[in-house]
């Protein structure tokens, strides 16, 4: 193989250098181009675009396969948990058992959120999502932690901010959901582990504990590492463009969490269980809906089917599918939504139009439906992606610092009027 490539354009010849991963996905660096040749690329949505080079997450989407540092995400979501699956991708390594430890008790230590927080949580009217909630408390930590801030911070210190957050967001998110119930919030529990602090903290009263079902801390666990990290998609682009500014960590992350969203990105599983619930509201005819989907005159689409990488299958949808069936029995939740989602998958895979297109179901076609089961509202199906992608976000965030990478600034090409002379109100 050549290490480099040519490039023709008006007649002159130019040579790009070939980059080689380790997985042997081949690229051209072309950011000597413009440069060279007064040449940009244009690639809307960044389908075919490195932006980076990351030695974090491993996908191959005609494969259908999803590594974190290596590890295939079939055996973490098997073997590991959450907080160990976050250090592994924070870090680097899996943890010795001394390491998990440590970072499992700083984590406890801090889930404690300043009171001033409480105040400005009380001034979000009961109607707000909480996602948007999440998004803005976790940059308002950059006031209580202004130290954050500084973008020379030594590694100890990045470190802090780190655990602070991972520890934090849990309480955040369950107490962006007691304010849309207009429910008192509940205090972090620091004897209990990372899954059941957090249910705890959704579902327990002043007036009422609640019963932490190991059936349901599992089933945690096993979907917050499915969505832990997911290489160079929207959201976790967003947090390196924005700490490519050297924005703090929380500003960062906060963007990510916005980027996260919307409905075609980290929205989507609500925007699933919304779908199921008006197809049975409908009568649970999923063929009509398949109908809707494939016509370009209906902004319908088949939430939680498609992907922009994976065009064979998801590999954690096969995990969440299966786990849904599991969960649901374990608990003896018979939900009929479940079925109308088993058939539409059904009536999509043998129709020719998500064939060709290759559209199969993805992680967020299921996950709404553990969640459902095991009492997560609706409204909060969002936040629990975020919870997953945090680890995500964070190592993406410190490999970006490490690597020193340039500020994010993409090029255009210009389509709008040339020079024109201003016209005075009366003549136009
Ligand atoms: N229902 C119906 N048609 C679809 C769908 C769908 N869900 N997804 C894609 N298509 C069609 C699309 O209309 C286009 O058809 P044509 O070639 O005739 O114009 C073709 O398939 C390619 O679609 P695209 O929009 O160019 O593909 P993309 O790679 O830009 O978009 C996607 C990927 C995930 C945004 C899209 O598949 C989609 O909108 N899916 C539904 C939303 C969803 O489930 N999102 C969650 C993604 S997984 C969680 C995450 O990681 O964020």
């Amino acid at each position: 193989m050549s290490d480099f490539a040519e490039i023709i354009l008006d007649g002159k010849t130019y040579q790009m250098p070939i980059v080689v991963g380790t997985e042997d996905e081949k690229a051209i660096d072309i950011s000597a181009l413009r440069a060279q040749s007064g040449y940009v690329t244009l690639d809307p949505g960044y389908k075919n675009t490195g932006a980076t080079t990351s030695a974090i997450t491993f996908l191959d989407g005609e494969e259908g396969i999803l590594r974190y540092r290596g590890y295939p995400i079939e055996q973490l979501a098997e073997k590991s948990s959450f907080i160990e699956v976050a250090y592994l991708l924070i870090y680097g390594h899996l943890p010795s058992e001394e390491e998990l430890n440590a970072f499992s008790d700083r984590i406890k230590r801090h889930t404690l959120v300043n009171e001033d927080m409480r105040k400005i949580l009380d001034g979000f009217p009961s109607t707000a999502h909480p996602m948007g909630i999440l998004s803005a408390l976790v940059s308002s930590l950059t006031a209580f932690y202004p130290e954050s801030l500084n973008p020379n911070q030594s590694k100890e210190e990045v470190d802090l901010s780190i655990i602070r957050l991972l520890a934090k967001i849990s309480t955040i998110a369950a107490w962006s959901y007691k304010n849309s119930q207009g429910h008192p919030v509940i205090y972090p529990k620091n004897k209990l582990d990372y899954c059941s602090n957090f249910l705890n903290m959704m579902f327990a009263y002043p007036t009422e504990d609640y019963q932490i079902d190991p059936v349901v801390v599992s089933a945690l666990n096993k979907l917050l590492i499915l969505h832990a990290d997911h290489e160079q998609n929207c959201s976790t682009s967003t947090v390196r463009l924005v700490g490519s500014a050297n924005a703090s960590l929380y500003s960062s992350v906060s963007a990510g969490i916005s980027a996260l969203w919307g409905p075609l990105h980290g929205g989507a599983n609500q925007a699933v269980i919304e779908m199921l619930e008006e197809i049975k509201a409908d009568g649970g005819d999923s063929k009509k809906f398949i109908e809707k989907a494939k016509d370009k005159n209906d902004p319908f689409r088949l939430m939680g089917f498609g992907h922009r990488v994976y065009k064979n299958f998801d590999p954690r949808a096969k995990i969440i599918k299966k786990a849904a069936d599991e969960v649901l029995t374990a608990l003896g939740v018979k939900d009929p939504i479940l079925n109308i989602a088993k058939e539409l998958e059904e009536a999509a895979l043998n129709d020719p139009y998500f064939v060709e297109r290759k559209l199969y179901p993805n992680v967020d076609f299921y996950s709404g439906i553990i969640y459902r089961a095991i009492g997560i509202p609706t409204n909060m199906f969002t936040v629990m992606f975020a919870l997953g992608r945090l680890p995500g976000w964070i190592a993406q965030w410190k490999e970006l610092r490490e690597q020193k990478e340039p500020i994010g600034r993409p090029r255009q090409i210009y389509t709008g009027e040339t020079e024109r002379d201003y016209v005075p109100m009366e003549k136009r």
